[in-house]
């Protein structure tokens, strides 16, 4: 969906990783997935960025979407460069690494944004804990990418759950 369709929605959650083809695209996958069973895709509006160009207008890597699969996730995004306009599309920019986040904070976070590691989320995981980058290597960092998406995305839709609640 275009960006500018998200006009109307009551929170908009932008995934951030370098290329946008491996982490965040999955991210996306997963939470979009939570969020149509939690009945909420009224209002709750999902994407991804990399902060990186170097695979704009790519499908998510095969490998991503073959273990995606495999669960029930499609991953269906098309790489795009993370940029400025994204802090008025979304509220919250949930980036997988600290490289990201230094790399969307030096664009100039706006005081109203929640911007910061989507694995705050997971209350088991570490502070600081991020999305290991999997695409250099095997199988297992594929699964381990999304087993921590499955559980970050839990907790993100906890936490907007009851921001929905209490704007009601
Ligand atoms: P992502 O993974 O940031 O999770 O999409 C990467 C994809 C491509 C490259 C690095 C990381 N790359 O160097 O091309």
């Amino acid at each position: 969906m275009a960006p500018w369709a998200y006009t109307g929605r009551v929170v908009g959650v932008c995934f951030v990783c370098l290329g946008n083809i491996c982490r965040s695209p999955t991210a996306e996958g997963v939470f979009r997935k939570l969020v149509e069973s939690a009945g909420l895709s009224a209002q709750i509006a999902i994407d991804s960025a990399g902060t990186a160009s170097y695979h704009i207008g790519a499908p998510a890597d095969a490998r991503s979407r073959r273990h995606a699969e495999r669960r029930g996730y499609r991953l269906d995004s098309v790489a795009r460069q993370f940029e400025p306009l994204d802090f008025e599309r979304f509220d919250y920019v949930l980036c997988m690494d600290e490289q990201n986040l230094r790399d969307v904070q030096a664009l100039g976070v706006p005081a109203r944004h929640h911007v910061g590691l989507f694995r705050q989320f997971d209350a088991t995981a570490p502070a600081g804990a991020s999305v290991p980058d999997p695409y250099y290597g095997g199988d297992a960092g594929f699964e381990e990418v999304l087993d921590q998406c499955e559980r970050a995305a839990r907790g993100l839709l906890a936490a907007i759950s009851m921001r929905l609640e209490s704007s009601r």
